[in-house]
């Protein structure tokens, strides 16, 4: 009989395609240097991301996205823009926290205007919650930092709720000239319209 067929596409250049997806990722086969490790939640286009490789060459990129032709876009800017430091991964964010990245791997995740499921029915899809806040703890260096944006007020509230109720990670103030922070693509269309975003930072203790 035939073995069943199977149909591959061709990688991207930068895509980070995992050996096995029942594993733990090794990172170190996938970057050239050893060196803290940032991860974009639904990175998007990837405005955001391709700015903070560029800027940070001394840093590790993963963009975690999930429909490919926006993998595809970003994996191709970055190539363009001769980015060794930067992969994107088509994957589900919350897989990939809860059991993709190697425990305590992390030293910054980036949740930057995330679906917000406006609907009260579908508020169970919204990312920011309690398996999402243990899955971040898991993955987060001592010290590491979720930094989360959104322009949706009722999701905003909601996450800082989340946050309130979920003590292992601390609160932190954050300043606009705090660090180099990019906009991201739906943050510029959303000023662009007038809206305004508002942001939680938080930190897992040392
Ligand atoms: C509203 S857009 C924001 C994109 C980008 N962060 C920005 O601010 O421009 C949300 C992105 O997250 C991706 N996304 C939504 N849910 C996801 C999930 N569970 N796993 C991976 N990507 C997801 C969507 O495909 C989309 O590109």
């Amino acid at each position: 009989m035939e073995p069943p067929q199977t149909f591959t596409r061709p990688q991207e250049p930068n895509e980070l395609i995992p050996e096995d997806y029942f594993c733990e990722l090794p990172l170190a086969d996938h970057f050239s240097q050893d060196a803290p490790l940032e991860i974009d939640l639904g990175c998007g286009d990837g405005s955001f991301l391709l700015a903070m490789a560029e800027k940070h060459p001394e840093r590790n990129f993963i963009g975690v996205e999930r429909l490919l032709g926006r993998v595809r876009k970003v994996c191709r800017k970055g190539d363009r823009m001769g980015l060794t430091n930067l992969r994107v991964l088509r994957l589900e964010s919350l897989y990939t926290l809860e059991w993709l990245l190697p425990p305590e791997s992390v030293s910054r995740l980036h949740l930057l205007c995330p679906d917000p499921w406006p609907k009260a029915k579908h508020h169970r899809r919204r990312l920011f919650q309690e398996p999402f806040l243990k899955a971040v703890m898991r993955v987060l260096i001592p010290d590491g930092e979720l930094l989360f944006k959104t322009d949706h007020t009722e999701y905003f509230e909601w996450s800082e709720e989340q946050l309130d109720n979920f003590p292992a990670l601390e609160k932190m103030a954050w300043p606009e000239d705090a660090f180099f922070y990019p906009k991201t693509d739906f943050q510029l269309q959303w000023e662009g319209e007038g809206k305004t975003l508002q942001g939680l930072r938080a930190r897992k203790p040392s």
